[in-house]
């Protein structure tokens, strides 16, 4: 793996990953042609009209971590592609809903499902992604996967559900608060993203046929990195440009998200009572300016990337306890992932 980058990785296994997608996402019947074709919109394989047009699909993360986890402890990664594929369907189902929690218009540069067509038939759109990642997750079977890891991956998978939506939920109603801690944001983050993030790198090591405590390693990483990965989402939301984040900027302001700037302000000794007075005031004011003046006088951008920091050292720490766990397995290599993961946390210039 050694002589392999994450570029070149990546470049080898998109195409697979994205037909992988497709297999999973296809409608069975003219008549639902429509309701698959909200999905492939979410997907960025077609237009509004339904026709196919290359628009801004995501990073596909999710599912390039499973694999590069493979690849790094010697195994084969196609037949974990099923795998892969349900992650990355499992997170767009999640975005599918987050942008009518969130009320979002933009993702990705273009209108949202439910901005397109209406809540029903978002929800319902949202709702067959949400199944259809379990059915690609049982998709392993085709590929040779054993019944046994092919149900732990099912389980891992459920888990991820689960914690996913108990962090939506905290993430919506910490709206309503008018103070947040730094621990209770963290704990919302481990769910709303972090648990999905951890079973991507978990189930890479699992079909991978590591060790329990190896595996127990790269759950924890991937812990990790979607702390420091929501982070960096949320600091972007705030001081990255359109065009880098493809979502409206300052929207986390005006729907009283308590994102990670926004919860260091409301703690800071001097300005923090300050903050929560504005984050107080009426919804229907517009407060992105003083609180952006606020946030740049008490030096939060740089606190923030303290923290972000922080994490990385843990993700560090972790690397090298899997490294030496690994020790044994000649053909393990760790440093493409490590180099993805890495890269994955540096925030764009314009940030
Ligand atoms: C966005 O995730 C949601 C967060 C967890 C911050 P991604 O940044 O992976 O979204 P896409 O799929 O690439 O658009
Ligand atoms: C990401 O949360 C959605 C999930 C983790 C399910 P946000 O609401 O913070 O992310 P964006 O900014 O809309 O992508
Ligand atoms: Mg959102
Ligand atoms: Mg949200």
């Amino acid at each position: 793996m050694s002589d392999i980058s994450p570029q070149s990785f990546l470049r080898h296994w998109r195409g697979p990953i994205e037909e992988t997608l497709k297999k999973y996402l296809e409608s069975p019947a003219p008549a639902l042609h429509r309701h698959y074709g909200m999905m492939e919109y979410h997907m960025g394989w077609v237009d509004s009209e339904m026709a196919p047009r290359i628009r801004s699909a995501g990073k596909r993360l999710r599912p390039t971590l499973l694999l590069l986890v493979c690849a790094a402890m010697g195994h084969d990664p196609e037949p974990a592609l099923a795998a892969a594929g349900s992650v990355e369907i499992l997170h767009n189902y999640s975005l599918l809903h987050d942008d009518i929690e969130d009320l979002d218009e933009v993702r990705r540069h273009f209108p949202t499902v439910w901005k397109v067509w209406g809540n029903g038939k978002a929800i319902n759109a949202g709702d067959g992604m949400y199944a259809c990642a379990f059915k690609a997750m049982l998709g392993l079977q085709d590929a040779g996967v054993a019944l046994d890891l092919t149900l732990q991956s099912l389980s891992l998978l459920s888990w991820a559900c689960v914690q996913l939506t108990e962090g939506q939920f905290l993430d919506l109603d910490y709206e309503d608060r008018d103070h947040l801690t730094l621990g209770e944001y963290i704990f919302m983050v481990k769910k709303k993203t972090s648990a999905l993030f951890s079973i991507c790198l978990e189930v890479g090591a699992l079909l991978s046929l590591c060790e329990k405590r190896t595996r127990l390693l790269f759950s924890q990483l991937g812990e990790h990195f979607g702390v420091a990965y929501q982070m960096l989402d949320d600091v972007a939301n705030l001081w990255g440009e359109m065009d880098e984040t493809g979502k409206t900027s300052c929207k986390d302001i005006a729907q009283r998200k308590k994102s990670l700037p926004i919860v260091l302000a409301m703690n800071d000794a001097e300005f923090g009572a300050c903050m929560r007075r504005l984050y107080a005031l009426d919804i229907n004011q517009d407060i992105a300016q003083p609180v952006l003046e606020l946030l740049h006088r008490q030096g939060i951008r740089e606190q923030c990337l303290g923290i972000l920091g922080q994490r990385r050292e843990l993700m560090q720490a972790l690397i090298r306890e899997l490294r030496s766990e690994t020790r044994a397995n000649a053909s393990a290599d760790l440093s493409s992932m490590e180099a993805y993961l890495d890269s994955l946390l540096t925030l764009p210039a314009t940030v």
